[in-house]
């Protein structure tokens, strides 16, 4: 049993804001950020809310997949950047799409949010517990992110991308993990109310305790190093698990967050930049919305053929990391 992708949405805000922009408040330059990153600009929401996009998203989607509101299972929603703490990103945006009384819940894998929303869908689709699936991936990175500290604030874009999926018998295998030992190296800290009865500051561990809440810190180079070896090894083990070889995928959809990032694991893996989609130049890394946003993109360019075999691979904050292969 397998899963097939019925439609696909997507939603990005009008602001396009180029790396030049950046020069007027920090010390950068575009040739900086686009030598060392691939990045050209993103579109930063100039009043959009996350739930907005991922609404729009999942109104394209839908319509997509020829799909109405009251035929959707479930609601799984993938961000980092929701709007709200509660309730939760998935209910506000599929209430706007006019689904009523579907499960509707929140994933939070960073940006391998969308690989392992599909792997749950999945479960539920293969056990016959939902036939339809909406998948919305919705965030507003620009939200966490510290304008003041140039490693990080030229990488992140806001946007919004999601699909419906129903079962099929087409090819489908995943595989998951995360490393447990970097869980500090992408990390924001939630913000809390003013409590009369909290006598101290959180005893936070050492690595982390002068973050400040709401603020996005980053440890590049070890990101970079744990990306340039994750991506590969999760792309490797999910092809065994299919029993086939990377060489045999058709396409690879990754997560765009440094296109040298995608260039050194696709050397690793030995494959060439042909089979990859790549559009971090335009958007940025938009966090979980990247794989989605990509598969939007080519579905759209008529780039997925059936029977084609599709990688997706992600990795991200906790550090979580994994692929999906599916058979388009
Ligand atoms: N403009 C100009 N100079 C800069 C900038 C900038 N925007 N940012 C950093 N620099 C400087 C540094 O200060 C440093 O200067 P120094 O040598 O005087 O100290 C120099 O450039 C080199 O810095 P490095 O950090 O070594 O640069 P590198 O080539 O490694 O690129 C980057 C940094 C882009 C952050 C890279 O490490 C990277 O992409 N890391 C992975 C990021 C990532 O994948 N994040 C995933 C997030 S996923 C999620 O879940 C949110």
């Amino acid at each position: 049993m397998g899963i097939s992708i019925l439609g696909a949405g997507c939603c990005l805000p009008q602001q396009e804001v180029d790396n030049h922009a950046f020069e007027s408040f920090i010390e950068t330059s575009d040739e900086w950020i686009t030598t060392r990153t691939g990045i050209h600009c993103r579109r930063i929401s100039d009043g959009i809310l996350t739930y907005q996009m991922g609404a729009e998203a999942a109104r394209q989607a839908l319509k997509d997949a020829d799909t109405a509101p009251e035929e959707i299972d479930m609601v799984l929603a993938t961000t980092v950047t929701a709007d709200t703490t509660t309730p939760s990103l998935a209910c506000l945006a599929a209430a706007e799409v006019g689904i009523k009384t579907a499960p509707c819940m929140d994933l939070n894998a960073a940006c391998t949010g969308f690989v392992y929303a599909l792997d749950v869908a999945e479960k539920y689709l293969s056990t016959g517990s939902a036939k339809k699936i909406l998948i919305l991936s919705a965030e507003m990175m620009s939200r966490i992110v510290n304008f003041k500290d140039r490693s990080s604030c030229v990488l992140f874009g806001d946007g919004a991308a999601a699909v419906v999926v129903g079962p099929s018998d087409k090819m489908y295998h995943s595989w998951l993990a995360c490393n447990l030992d970097g869980r500090y190296k992408i990390f924001s800290k939630a913000t809390n109310s003013e409590n009369p009865f909290r006598k101290k500051d959180f005893d936070w561990p050492e690595e982390v305790a002068e973050m400040q809440p709401g603020l996005m810190e980053m440890a590049g180079n070890e990101v970079y190093r744990f990306a340039t070896q994750a991506m590969p090894e999760a792309v490797q083990r999910c092809c065994e698990k299919a029993g086939f070889t990377p060489e045999q995928l058709d396409r690879i959809i990754p997560h765009q967050a440094n296109l040298r990032i995608i260039r050194t694991a696709l050397k690793h893996l030995g494959l060439p930049e042909e089979k990859v989609h790549i559009n971090i130049q335009h958007y940025g890394n938009i966090s979980s919305a990247c794989i989605p946003l990509s598969l939007c993109e080519m579905k759209r360019a008529g780039e997925l053929h059936p029977g084609d075999k599709i990688c997706l691979v992600g990795f991200g904050s906790g550090l979580t990391y994994g692929a999906a292969v599916l058979e388009w």
